[in-house]
């Protein structure tokens, strides 16, 4: 996937898409096997970031090189577990938001419906991912 390149730098992608082809009643686990494939594989190539599914959304950032980036977020987009991604940023980064994993993760239940994160900033879409991370909504322990 194309996206801007801001040279030999961290960059910072943040994207949104629509949770497709998974049960209601199957999203906590899928969103956990997603979590737990994408920490192995992003720690082996020095890509961090956060993903949250939020009322039928994924929101997720990546930050690594850029050219990690596209080749990692060609393999997302043909996942058939979303659709409709639309990348809403890319920026050159100098720190890693989400350094300390290869891939965290979270989801949230609440929220009254109507939500629209095709509409948000990038800066929102991190505020959201932010608080997630800090507020440790892990799936698998709100699962447990
Ligand atoms: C919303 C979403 C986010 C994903 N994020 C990542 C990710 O950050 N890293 C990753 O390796 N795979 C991620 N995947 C999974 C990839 O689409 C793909 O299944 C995976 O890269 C294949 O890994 P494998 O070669 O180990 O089987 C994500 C999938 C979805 C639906």
């Amino acid at each position: 996937m194309r996206i801007e390149n801001f040279g030999h730098g961290l960059h910072r992608v943040v994207y949104v898409s629509r949770v497709a082809h998974i049960p209601p009643e199957r999203l906590d686990q899928e969103v956990s096997d997603i979590i737990e494939q994408s920490s192995r594989n992003n720690a082996a190539q020095a890509l961090t970031g956060m993903l949250v599914a939020h009322e039928g959304f994924f929101i997720q950032a990546l930050e690594g090189s850029h050219e990690t980036l596209t080749a990692l977020l060609d393999c997302i987009a043909a996942d058939p577990r979303h659709d409709d991604l639309q990348v809403i940023g890319v920026e050159p980064i100098t720190e890693r938001a989400f350094g300390r994993w290869g891939m965290r993760g979270g989801r949230s239940r609440t929220g009254g419906g109507g939500f629209d994160p095709y509409a948000l900033s990038m800066a929102d879409l991190m505020g959201i991912l932010r608080v997630s991370a800090v507020m440790g909504s892990n799936s698998r322990r709100k699962a447990a």
